[in-house]
């Protein structure tokens, strides 16, 4: 059978660390509360002169490195982000000139924190049809300049970052076995950025006192992510006819530590087989999931054919899943 293989992952963080302790010194909160109601220590944010291709660059060099594919042997470049450089061209043709993929169709998707995992959906879509052979996915994020750095509620939660994948359809039993995707524009505005798209323009008049980042209803969206992500787990589960205790690793998008529990719980799964690096890198979007996948392959805790969980959601809303056999 044709399945769409994960033959190579690759990460990059920025160099700059802000711990819970530096936001102490530039706002009203504590690294206790932190801690407790989300579970991050710190996160990665941009030098300057640093934009979501520039990341993608390096997590995308990574992940052929790692695949062993030359830049020519890659026909699609998928880039998941909700912070791409430019309104255009797409920080995927970006990428697509400066990595040398030269036969590559270039694009960027925006599912928000599901951006990872909907475009692993398209790109296994590709491949089992026929369409393409080798993909590579990347997911990208600047999100500390879409942050309002005098609001707690939201600058302590979200990090930068970009991971990669490399996907090539080989005959075998190994790669994506399932993938789920679901949409709710609904609740749209409960996580969104207001201004700076062709809903409210920016104007020099408007420029000082419109929401330029980053507005979330915390408590609205818990409860939300929490249905929403347990129905990602469950549907991995049923569309593989899988059981909890066939999976080797979790691996969540990496929003609240709590949310993640919730889900695990659900299918009844140990925290021991979730992996978790929200304390080291906060909530990086679309790029939550690759990063983490990289980083549990490089520690040694995934490794050949075994059962691998992922499952994202976020603003949209969007959520999404896929059950992958390393
Ligand atoms: O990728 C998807 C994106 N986001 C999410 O999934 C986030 C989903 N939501 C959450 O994870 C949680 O709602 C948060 C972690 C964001 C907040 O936790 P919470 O337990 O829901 O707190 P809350 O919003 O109910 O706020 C509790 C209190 C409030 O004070 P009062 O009204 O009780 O006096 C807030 O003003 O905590 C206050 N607060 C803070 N205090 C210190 C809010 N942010 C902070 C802060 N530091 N950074």
């Amino acid at each position: 059978m044709l399945r769409s293989r994960i033959i190579g992952t690759g990460h990059y963080l920025p160099e700059k660390v802000l711990t819970n302790f530096d936001l102490e010194k530039i706002m009203d909160t504590t690294d206790e509360w932190i801690r407790q109601r989300t579970g991050i220590n710190q996160r990665h944010v941009v030098g300057p002169d640093q934009a979501a291709s520039d990341l993608g660059l390096k997590a995308g060099r990574r992940a052929l490195e790692t695949a062993g594919v030359a830049p020519e042997e890659v026909d699609y470049l998928i880039c998941a982000t909700l912070t791409p450089d430019y309104f255009m061209p797409s920080s995927a043709c970006l990428i697509q000139h400066k990595l040398g993929l030269t036969r590559a169709a270039a694009v960027d998707i925006n599912a928000a924190c599901s951006g990872f995992v909907y475009g692993l959906q398209m790109a296994d879509a590709f491949i089992r049809a026929g369409v393409h052979k080798t993909i590579l996915v990347i997911a990208s994020e600047v999100l500390s300049l879409r942050l309002d750095w005098t609001k707690r509620d939201t600058a302590v939660l979200f990090g930068d970052g970009s991971g990669a994948v490399v996907i090539r359809g080989e005959e075998g039993e190994q790669g994506i076995l399932s993938t789920f995707a679901a949409a709710d524009g609904h609740a749209y505005d409960i996580l969104h950025i207001p201004a700076g798209g062709t809903r409210l323009v920016l104007t020099p008049e408007n420029i000082t006192d419109t929401e330029r980042g980053i507005i979330m209803n915390g408590r609205e969206l818990y409860k939300r992510a929490v249905m929403a992500f347990g129905e990602a787990v469950e549907k991995a589960l049923q569309q593989t006819g899988c059981k909890a205790e066939d999976i080797d690793i979790f691996v969540p998008h990496q929003a609240n530590e709590r949310i993640i529990d919730s889900a695990a719980k659900r299918i009844g799964l140990p925290s021991e087989k979730v992996y978790l690096n929200l304390d080291r890198v906060a909530n990086t979007s679309a790029a939550s999931i690759p990063i983490a996948l990289d980083q549990a392959r490089r520690e040694g805790r995934i490794e050949e054919n075994d059962l691998v969980l992922l499952a994202a959601f976020g603003a949209g809303l969007t959520w999404a899943s896929a059950m992958v056999r390393w």
